[in-house]
């Protein structure tokens, strides 16, 4: 049984409250920042996170540039868990040695075309890895099936949380739970769905 949670990047952000009411049923709420230089797209700021009221865990990505002139804003804000990028940052030691004093969690994303070895000396130093398996940047993208190789060496080599992110629909989900995934992100494929809550129920018991 994977962890789910909902991106609300994909979500009618006209009635963003609304649309995370549709999904209280999922594990986390995924908020995915962009800064139009870590990737070609610009979301949001720590206010919509504050703003955002669920009585589920809050879990940030930062796909930004410096994510260390952010991290106290987002915790701030509210974050229960930062999702930092291995590639965003010199200070990565520094920063997660921070965002754990603070008694928040720390995930490690890593785009498509990282390789794993980058990854290894992290494995006992954070909570979890996130597996891009979309180019970071847009929600609605086909899923990257040569991802799949990359999850079961990470379970190989570690018993650490996998988190994917990244053109989950029901098929692609449990072809990464197989794999070794415990932690599946998705936007599309739920707030897409003519039904959230039942969108999010069939994550859940992959
Ligand atoms: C992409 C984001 C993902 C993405 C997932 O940069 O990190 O969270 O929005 O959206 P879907 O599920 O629509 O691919
Ligand atoms: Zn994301």
């Amino acid at each position: 049984m994977a962890k789910v949670g909902v991106t609300i990047l994909d979500a009618d952000f006209g009635n963003l409250q609304a649309e995370v009411d549709k999904v209280e049923n999922a594990d986390f709420i995924h908020f995915d920042i962009m800064d139009g230089h870590f990737v070609d797209n610009l979301s949001f700021g720590p206010h919509v996170v504050e703003c955002i009221k669920t009585k589920l865990k809050k879990v940030v990505h930062l796909m930004v540039e410096q994510p260390e002139r952010y991290v106290e804003r987002f915790i701030a804000a509210g974050a229960d868990e930062i999702i930092l990028h291995l590639e965003s940052t010199e200070m990565l030691d520094e920063l997660i040695d921070k965002i754990h004093k603070k008694k928040v969690k720390v995930g490690l994303a890593i785009n498509p075309e990282t390789k794993i070895h980058w990854l290894r000396y992290y494995f006992d130093k954070v909570e979890r890895i996130l597996v891009m398996t979309v180019e970071p940047g847009l929600g609605g993208q086909p899923f990257m099936y040569e991802m799949l190789d990359k999850i079961t060496e990470i379970r190989d080599e570690s018993r650490i949380s996998i988190a994917v992110d990244g053109g989950m629909d029901e098929k692609t989900a449990k072809m990464c739970v197989l794999a070794g995934a415990d932690v599946i992100v998705s936007g599309s494929f739920v707030f897409g769905s003519p039904d959230t809550h039942k969108a999010v129920e069939v994550l859940k018991k992959l």
